[in-house]
C-alpha cells in the first residue's frame, strides 16, 4: 500500500501501510491485557469519567539518573496521588527518550549497539521509578513498537494536511540540546583545559556545530495566531505565570518552521520518515508523542479520552519549556487535537549553585541518596524544598535537618504523643470533643480547631494551583503549630488520669 495515496485512518491500516519495519502485531486496544490502574475502568459512573491524566518528562538514556529527575518523577507522582485521594481515576506515564543524535553518539562512545546501550539505562530509570515508590501506570520507550505506529501515523497525519514540506536547512545545531539555535543565540567559547575554542548557544553554553542539508520542516510559523489565541483562552496553560508571559512573548515575536527531519547519512538512530527512507524523524517530534501513544493513538473516533487525553498536567524542567509550551501545542493544534490542560515547569537542583547535569557530571546519584536517607525522606525533602521558580540548592546537611525538624520532631513527634497509650487516649478525645461546645475551648484550642478546619481547603488551593510544595509547607505549619501546645486542642479532660 502507498502511503502517498492512501492515508491510514486505524492502527491496522497504518500498520499495513508501513510494512514490515518492525512494528508488532496489531491488537485492539480494548482487547489488550489492561494495566493494573485501567483494569479499574468498568460500568460504574466513575470509570466513565475522563482519567485524571498526569505526565512526566520522557528521561534521555545517555547517562544514568540524578536527582534532578528525582524531583520531576516525585512532583507528577504527588499530583497523581492526590487526584486518587479525592477518588479519581487517576494515571501517571513515565519512561524514557531513546532516539536522535545525543544517544546515537552516546552509544557509539561506549561501543555499545544503540538499543543495547538503551535498554540498560531505560532499566536503570525504571529501577528508579520503583524505588522512588512511584505510581506510574505506564513506563514508554521510545523505541517501544507502539510509539513506533503511533509517530508514524502522527507524521502521516501532518503531511496530509500539508504542514510539512521539503527545503533545505542551514543552522547551527545543538546535539546536547538537540535542537538548532539562531545565529543570533550563538558565541565563541574557549574550553579552559583543552584551549579549543567552539561556538555555543549563549543559553546553555552547550556546542553547537553547523549543518547544511535537506530535510523536512513543520509549518510552525503558521501557528502564531492559533497559539497566542489559544494562551489566551488558557491563561493558566503554562504555570507558573511568569512562564505563561515568557512562551506569549516568544510567540508574539515571531516563529521560524521547524526542522522535523535529519537525513539518514547524519542520524540513523531513530524512527523513519514513513515514504522516505532517507531521513529519520527529529527526536523532539518523536518524544512528545510518547504522551499520546500511552493515552492510546491513534483513537477510534469518540475514544479520545477513555485513557486520558487531553493531559491534565504534563510536568517538565524549565529548560524545556519552548518544547512542550509552544512545538507541542502547534502539533496538536494541526491535527485538530487537544493540547493539554495545563504544563507545569519547574526549576531547578543545583550543586554549590550550578545545575545538576548530566553532561557536566555535577550530579547526585538517587540511588545512593535513597539508601542512605530512605525513599520517605527523600521524597519529602524534594517536594519540601524544590522550586517551581526558583532553583534549590541541595545538600545532604539540609536532608538531615529537615527529618529533623520536619518529619521526626514535628510529625513523629505528634503522632506518638497522640498514639502513646499511657499519655493519651484518641478515643477518649474524640468523645470529649464530641461531648465538649466549642464555647469551652480556651482561645488557643480554638485558633488551632480554626486552623485544622481550614487546613484541608488551604492545602487543596495549593494543590489546584499546582504546588504540591506550597501544600506540604501549609500541612508542616499545622504539624508544628499543633505540637508546639503541650496540651491537644479537645481539652486537658481526656488526658489520662493515671500516667
Ligand atoms: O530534556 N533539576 O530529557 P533530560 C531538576 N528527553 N530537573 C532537572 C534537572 C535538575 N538539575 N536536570 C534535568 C529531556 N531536569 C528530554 C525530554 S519530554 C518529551 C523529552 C529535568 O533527561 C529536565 O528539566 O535531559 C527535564 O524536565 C527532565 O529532567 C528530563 O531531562
Ligand atoms: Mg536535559
Amino acid at each position: 500500500m502507498n502511503l502517498r495515496r492512501v492515508v491510514p485512518t486505524t492502527r491496522s491500516q497504518l500498520r499495513l501501510s508501513i510494512g514490515n519495519q518492525g512494528v508488532h502485531q496489531w491488537v485492539c486496544r480494548s482487547c489488550r491485557a489492561k494495566t493494573p490502574s485501567q483494569a479499574h475502568f468498568s460500568t460504574s459512573r466513575r470509570s466513565l469519567e475522563k482519567p485524571y491524566y498526569v505526565t512526566t518528562p520522557i528521561f534521555y538514556v545517555n547517562a544514568a539518573p540524578h536527582v534532578g529527575h528525582l524531583y520531576t518523577m516525585v512532583l507528577s507522582d504527588i499530583l497523581k496521588r492526590w487526584q486518587v485521594l479525592h477518588g479519581k481515576q487517576a494515571i501517571l506515564c513515565t519512561g524514557t527518550d531513546e532516539h536522535g543524535m545525543k544517544i546515537q553518539r552516546a552509544a557509539a562512545q561506549a561501543h555499545t549497539p544503540p538499543k543495547e546501550f538503551c535498554d540498560l539505562t531505560a532499566e536503570t530509570f525504571k529501577s528508579l521509578a520503583k524505588r522512588a515508590g512511584l505510581s506510574n501506570d505506564h513506563f514508554v520507550r521510545t523505541t517501544d513498537p507502539d510509539h513506533r505506529e503511533a509517530v508514524q501515523y502522527f507524521w502521516q497525519m501532518l503531511k496530509e494536511r500539508e504542514y510539512i514540506y521539503e527545503s533545505k536547512h542551514e543552522g547551527w545545531y545543538c546535539v546536547s540540546d538537540e535542537t538548532y539555535y539562531p545565529e543570533s543565540t550563538i558565541e565563541k567559547r574557549l574550553d579552559p583545559f583543552t584551549g579549543r575554542t567552539f561556538m555555543a548557544s549563549q543559553e546553555t553554553g552547550k556546542e553547537v556545530e553547523w549543518t547544511s542539508e535537506r530535510n523536512y520542516h513543520f509549518r510552525l510559523s503558521a501557528f502564531k495566531d492559533r497559539l497566542l489565541d489559544f494562551y489566551k483562552s488558557n491563561p493558566e496553560f503554562v504555570v507558573p505565570a511568569a512562564r505563561m508571559s515568557d512562551v506569549v512573548k516568544w510567540v508574539s515575536d515571531g516563529l521560524e518552521d521547524l526542522s522535523v527531519s535529519r537525513p539518514v547519512e547524519r542520524l540513523t538512530w531513530g524512527i523513519p520518515v514513513p515514504d522516505d527512507e532517507s531521513q529519520t524523524i527529529y527526536v523532539w517530534l518523536d518524544a512528545l508523542v510518547n504522551y499520546i501513544t500511552k493515552a492510546g493513538y491513534p483513537w477510534a473516533p469518540g475514544k479520545e479520552s477513555a485513557l486520558g487525553w487531553p493531559a491534565d498536567v504534563q510536568v517538565v524542567g524549565k529548560d524545556i519549556v519552548r518544547f512542550h509550551c509552544i512545538y507541542w501545542p502547534a502539533f496538536l493544534l494541526a491535527l485538530d487535537l487537544e493540547p493539554p490542560k495545563q504544563v507545569l515547569t519547574h526549576a531547578h537542583w543545583t550543586l554549590n549553585h550550578q545545575k545538576m547535569a548530566k553532561s557536566t557530571g555535577n550530579v547526585v546519584n538517587p540511588f545512593f541518596a535513597i539508601d542512605r536517607f530512605g525513599v520517605d525522606v527523600m521524597r519529602y525533602y524534594l517536594a519540601l524544598e524544590g522550586g517551581i521558580i526558583n532553583d534549590s540548592d541541595y545538600g545532604n546537611d539540609f536532608i538531615v535537618e529537615r527529618y529533623k525538624k520536619g518529619l521526626q520532631g514535628g510529625l513523629g513527634n505528634l503522632v506518638s504523643r497522640i498514639t502513646r497509650p499511657k499519655i493519651w487516649s484518641v478515643h477518649e478525645a474524640v468523645q470529649s470533643a464530641r461531648g465538649e461546645s466549642a464555647a469551652n475551648f480556651d482561645q488557643s484550642t480554638r485558633m488551632q480547631v480554626e486552623m485544622l478546619e481550614t487546613l484541608g481547603k488551604s492545602a487543596n488551593a495549593k494543590m489546584e494551583e499546582l504546588n504540591p510544595g506550597a501544600a506540604l509547607h501549609a500541612i508542616m505549619n499545622a504539624v508544628y503549630e499543633v505540637s508546639r501546645q503541650r496540651t491537644f486542642p479537645i481539652s486537658s479532660a481526656n488526658k489520662r488520669k493515671d500516667k
